[in-house]
């Protein structure tokens, strides 16, 4: 192995630390095996010289017993062998498992920008999967099985310690081609699982797609599509399988070559009386029995570096710092009055930038609108206060306070955020809206849903606030999953909030009703209004005016139409009539 490999194989090994004593069972399980094995094969001599020829009508009768005695014990201690290392295997399955989904969880929005749900899933589910087998599992048997080796080495040399010699040449012709195959394993093992996650990608995303494929009729592209990526799966499979496939005949063949001499050279010590038919015998079951061990062995390998493979997978994962997380100084923010300032703040996702020198100041309890053409950075803008990202350069303060220097956990519970995309759990309705404050009543989510206006269409569902919102909600309507969104942000209780779009599903009628609820919402709070329509933000205290990630103009409704820039073009084109 290189030392690489190495490296990753001794991390995985870490993972069975806690498991230490499953391991040590499946150990003493796996030596009641060996000892068997062995005695099976020293047995041959008193079976042969004292049975077969010497005729022994005594010994005869033990031979049933001697068997049936064996096969129990073997079979018990293979058993406890085995369900202590499954169980071992699965245990630090799902360790890694949980490793990886919290450590994802903490990787910041760029980490998923960049990589696909798909890839995720993948990596957590499958990879996952074709590691595990190596950690302990593997390990076990790799033990049992050079145990084995040696108890039957050492039966061997005990038996005829030339004709030893003679076989112990041919095994290690054996060991060249073998690795040379694990090696081969390992690559195409790591490519497939790439291709794997490519799969997944394609499935995650055309399920949660559906209706755009139903609503263009492209079903036959979709599946054409996964067909591609499933024959691409396949085709490192079979490279991965041929190279499996072809690791046990290469070394039966080498091994027929072994075999062929010592019985040339083991029946000629025989017929010259250099050794017993018996020593023969047990000489020669203890070779044969060995083979099946270095075969094991050979596979034990080829499954390491298929694990291996999918393990620096994972870990590459696990390997990920999150670029958005607390700094070790971080300070706890109490319940923030709410001012927040942007100074001179600069971003880009990319190269590309999108916000320019940004500044501007909301004092504790405005409401501060932010208006612009699609494109031009406001849900940008606003994600940067949530420290979805963090600027290039610039600022931003709550309170004074560098949101940097903030404890995330902290930050977030200052803040209620409306998104513009509304995204449901597959949950009851209830538990939905209390994911805005989970330690918040019925009687608290119930009165947040009346304040959303999203009571009455919930009351006359039939399980009210047990409904299932099923995957994604789509029971729902848009305006009805934007109300309980809203009504998440309502339960949050948060000093800031930001709504972005969060009214631009409803019709006009519940418009005005949800705008008076966020009208008593916003009240001591400081908020971000995002809104197309005009009507939504006239009311604001301070509206910004964006375009191409600078601030174009700041002013009142009233400012702002008096001067013939952006927002009166804006305005005369929504208000022409
Ligand atoms: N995750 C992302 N990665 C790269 N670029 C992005 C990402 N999200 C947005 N952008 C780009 O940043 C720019 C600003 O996007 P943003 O979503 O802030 O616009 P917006 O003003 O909210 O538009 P809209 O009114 O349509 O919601 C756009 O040019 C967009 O292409
Ligand atoms: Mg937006």
């Amino acid at each position: 192995m290189k030392s690489q490999s190495l490296n990753v194989y001794k991390r995985l090994l870490t993972y069975s630390r806690p498991y230490t004593w499953r391991i040590v069972l499946a150990l003493v399980g796996s030596l009641g095996v060996v000892a068997v094995d062995v005695a099976t094969a020293q047995l041959m001599k008193p079976l042969v010289d004292k049975i077969v020829i010497a005729k022994d009508y005594l010994l005869v009768n033990l031979v049933p017993f001697i068997i049936i005695g064996m096969a129990i014990f073997k079979g018990f201690s293979r058993y406890v062998q085995e369900y202590a290392i499954k169980t071992t295997g699965q245990l630090i399955v799902q360790d890694v498992r949980n490793d990886l989904y919290s450590h994802s969880m903490g990787l910041s929005m760029k980490y998923y920008v960049r990589n696909s749900t798909g890839n995720m899933m993948s990596r957590i589910l499958n990879d996952v999967g074709v590691m595990q087998r190596s950690a302990a599992d593997v390990l076990v048997d790799a033990i049992r099985e050079s145990f084995t080796l040696i108890g039957l080495t050492i039966s061997a040399f005990y038996s005829d310690w030339r004709l030893a010699c003679v076989a112990f040449l041919v095994l290690p012709l054996a060991l060249g081609p073998a690795s040379v195959i694990g090696r081969k394993i390992k690559e195409y093992t790591q490519r497939s699982q790439a291709t794997l996650g490519d799969l997944t990608a394609v499935l995650q995303e055309s399920f949660s797609g559906v209706k755009v494929i139903k609503a263009f009729g492209t079903e036959a592209y979709e599946t054409v599509r996964f067909q591609a990526e499933n024959l691409a799966f396949y085709r490192f499979i079979r490279k991965t399988l041929k190279y499996d496939a072809a690791s046990a005949p290469v070394i039966e063949i080498l091994a027929s070559l072994g075999i062929a001499g010592i019985f040339w050279y083991g029946l000629h010590r025989v017929i010259s009386g250099a050794i017993t038919q018996g020593d023969l015998f047990a000489f020669a079951a203890s070779v044969l029995m060995m083979y099946t061990p270095v075969k094991r062995l050979i596979k034990v390998n080829n499954q390491i570096q298929r694990s291996i493979g999918a393990a620096e997978r994972v870990f590459e994962v696990l390997d990920e710092v999150p670029d958005i997380s607390d700094r070790p100084d971080a300070k706890t923010l109490g319940r923030v009055r709410g001012r927040v300032e942007f100074d001179r703040v600069s971003f880009a996702y990319d190269d590309e930038p999108v916000l320019h020198e940004i500044s501007l100041r909301a004092e504790p309890g405005e409401v501060v609108a932010l208006v612009g053409p699609s494109g031009s950075g406001k849900s940008t803008l606003v994600g940067l206060i949530t420290r979805f990202y963090d600027p290039q350069s610039g600022a931003i303060m709550i309170d004074g306070e560098d949101i940097r220097l903030a404890t995330l956990d902290s930050l977030k519970t200052n803040i209620a955020l409306v998104d513009q995309e509304t995204f449901l759990f597959n949950d009851t309705i209830r538990n939905n809206i209390r994911y805005g404050r989970r330690d918040a009543t019925d009687a608290e989510v119930e009165e947040a849903a009346r304040l959303a206006y999203a009571d009455e269409f919930i009351n006359q569902l039939p399980e009210g606030f047990e409904s299932n919102i099923g995957d994604r909600g789509v029971r729902l309507s848009g305006g009805q999953r934007q109300r309980i969104c809203i009504a998440r942000a309502i339960l949050r209780d948060a000093p800031v909030l930001i709504l972005d779009e969060a009214t631009s599903a409803l019709d006009t009628e519940s418009e005005a009703m949800v705008q008076k609820a966020l009208a008593n919402l916003m009240r001591n709070r400081t908020t971000f209004v995002i809104a197309h329509r005009l009507s939504t933000v006239m009311h604001a205290d301070k509206i910004l005016v964006l375009q191409d990630g600078r601030i174009e103009d700041v002013g009142t409704h009233q400012e702002l139409l008096g001067r013939s820039g952006l927002y009166r073009t804006l305005y005369d084109m929504q208000f022409q009539e």
